[in-house]
């Protein structure tokens, strides 16, 4: 009985030395001290020894039993210390390492002329109104007093949807849509942002593009308001002591019409290439409302006068900032947008 209890020491100090983890420490455990384990069914067994035998098996088999025991659970809080020694090592977190660099957005440099255009309207006590991209043939065109056979109308500049809907190719019918919702009220004092199309692809057009659009009404508007605002506006979005022009023109919803010029902000009138050396660039149409786009819009043209424009911001954007290639405003590079 003795060896029999030698046996099971050796192979269980064994077991104990080799055990790596928590779970095989149980599996010891169990197959020495559970209720069916060796140890245990041994110390059942000392019922059939004499008094003496019995004294001193029990004696040493319970000693072993407690050694045993006492070595497993050392050997358990070892392990589960080891664990979480590797735990806290894998976790770890170094807090004083630099961030994950981060991309930061920026404002589009349209929307940033376009709100620098916006805020000097603004400040001239202009409100802000919008309309449809996909818009009638009939504010795009004929309640603008465009005649169905103006070339303006060609296949070739407008994107048709079907015979009576079109992609605006400008701001401009906002305007009636504007006067229609107004009339018979004054002043109108509107500036129109937006996005236009038209049928157009090369380093100075793009099939969209973006315009704000002007239009003043009240009882005595004149030519010299039109002068004025733009003139005002020009200085402000470029250089105080520019000089502008206006050049007679034709628009079929402005009468008289025009076209403003501004001294070239890179030559300052001397002539360069972007002026192609005339010494003046032109940024915008412009023009006093046509009686007939009145009427169409609701107002008395022998009570109402007012002015309109409308411009590009792509090309005053262009002009700011000197850029040569209208695309590179589309093609969304962070190296030419992060300038701005
Ligand atoms: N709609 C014109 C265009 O797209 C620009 C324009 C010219 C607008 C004269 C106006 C204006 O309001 O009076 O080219």
């Amino acid at each position: 009985m003795l060896t029999k209890l030698n046996e099971i020491k050796v192979r269980a100090e064994e077991l104990l030395q080799e055990a790596v983890s928590i779970e095989k420490l149980n599996d010891l455990r169990v197959k020495t001290l559970g209720r069916k384990g060796e140890i245990t069914l041994l110390l059942r067994s000392l019922k059939d020894l004499s008094p003496e035998e019995k004294a001193e098996m029990g004696m040493a088999a319970n000693h072993f039993k407690m050694q045993l025991e006492e070595m497993i659970n050392k050997k358990t809080e070892e392990l589960k210390q080891q664990e979480m020694e590797k735990r806290l090592i894998a976790e770890k977190i170094d807090v004083s390492l630099p961030g994950l660099p981060f991309m930061r957005g920026s404002k589009h440099p349209l929307t940033r002329v376009y709100e620098e255009i916006r805020d000097i309207f603004v400040g001239m006590g202009f409100n802000v109104a919008e309309g449809p991209e996909i818009e009638l043939d009939y504010y795009n065109f004929e309640a603008l007093n465009v005649p169905k056979d103006h070339p303006a109308r060609d296949m070739q500049d407008t994107f048709y949807i079907n015979e009576d809907i079109v992609l605006r190719t400008h701001t401009s019918p906002v305007q009636v849509r504007t006067m229609e919702k107004m009339a018979p009220q004054l002043p109108v004092r509107i500036i129109v942002p937006g996005k236009v199309y038209r049928k157009d692809d090369d380093a100075t057009h793009s099939p969209m593009f973006q315009q704000v659009e002007g239009l003043v009404l009240d009882s005595r508007i004149t030519l010299a308001d039109l002068k004025g605002t733009l003139m005002h506006f020009a200085r402000e979005i470029f250089d105080a002591d520019l000089k502008v022009r206006f050049r007679p023109s034709y628009f079929p919803f402005t009468e008289p019409s025009a076209e403003m010029d501004i001294s070239c902000v890179i030559c300052k009138g001397a002539g360069c290439r972007v002026c192609s050396h005339t010494g003046w660039l032109e940024i915008l149409g412009a023009g006093m409302v046509n009686p007939r786009v009145l009427e169409y819009g609701g107002y008395d043209p022998e009570q109402v006068t007012g002015f309109a424009f409308g411009m590009g911001i792509e090309r005053i954007a262009m002009l700011k900032y000197g850029i040569n290639d209208l695309r590179l405003f589309f093609d969304n590079d962070r190296r030419f947008l992060k300038q701005f």
